[in-house]
């Protein structure tokens, strides 16, 4: 594997992206590559804040396409002040999410235009795309399961079912439509099935 890649991981709610991020980085720093782990929306100190004001319950309303904006804005000081002087360094940059959780949460959760987010994709992020995304799939139903016991949820998992199967459907169609990039992996069974998938597909980078 080259150095300098980015690597993107998404899916919903207890999806397990948190737990197999750390596998990949962890297996990526064995095989003698640098990698920084990152997070969207976040990632920087101003991106947090930002983070702060997108999840916080207590942001009681918020129009759609202010929660978009947002996203892309966190993520312009992203990808500018974080990932792009990461991979140009030689770095391999790890993401807990990324912009197609734009256009699964916004586009097909909120349901706004998804032409109105490749607008602002190509606005902040030009043809910046990850090399890779790993998808983990799993039935909302099980995810949120998975979660529960965390307790409080942010302003975003306060939204239901129907949402969320939305957001599921919306990552599996960018999948179809991305499928060199977008890798789908079945995340419904163990942590380690879904980590053998993963490591297989780390292993042909
Ligand atoms: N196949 C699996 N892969 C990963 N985690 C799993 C799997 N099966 C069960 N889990 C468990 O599910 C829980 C949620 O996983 P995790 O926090 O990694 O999800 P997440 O996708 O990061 O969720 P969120 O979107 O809320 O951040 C963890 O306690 C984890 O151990
Ligand atoms: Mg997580």
């Amino acid at each position: 594997m080259q150095k300098g890649k980015f690597i993107t991981i998404d899916g919903v709610e207890g999806a397990g992206k948190s737990t197999q991020i750390t596998f990949i980085c962890d297996y990526l720093k064995s095989k003698g590559i640098n990698v920084v782990l990152t997070r969207e929306p976040g990632g920087t100190e101003l991106g947090e804040k930002i983070r702060t004001l997108l999840l916080n319950p207590e942001t009681k309303s918020m129009h759609s396409d202010t929660e978009l904006l947002l996203m892309f804005a966190a993520r312009n000081e992203h990808i500018n002040a974080k990932i792009r002087p990461l991979l140009q360094a030689g770095d391999c940059v790890l993401s807990d999410r990324f912009t197609d959780a734009s256009y699964a949460y916004q586009g097909g959760g909120r349901g706004l235009d998804m032409r109105r987010i490749a607008e602002l994709e190509s606005w902040v992020l030009q043809d910046f795309v990850p090399d890779m995304t790993l998808l983990l799939d799993v039935p909302v139903e099980l995810g949120m399961s998975r979660v529960e016991s965390r307790g409080k949820k942010d302003r975003i998992e306060l939204e239901d079912i129907d949402f969320f199967n939305r957001v599921r459907e919306s990552y599996i169609s960018r999948s179809k439509q991305f499928p060199d990039r977008i890798k789908l992996i079945d995340s419904s069974k163990t942590v380690e099935h879904t980590t053998q998938q993963i490591k297989v597909i780390l292993d042909l980078l």
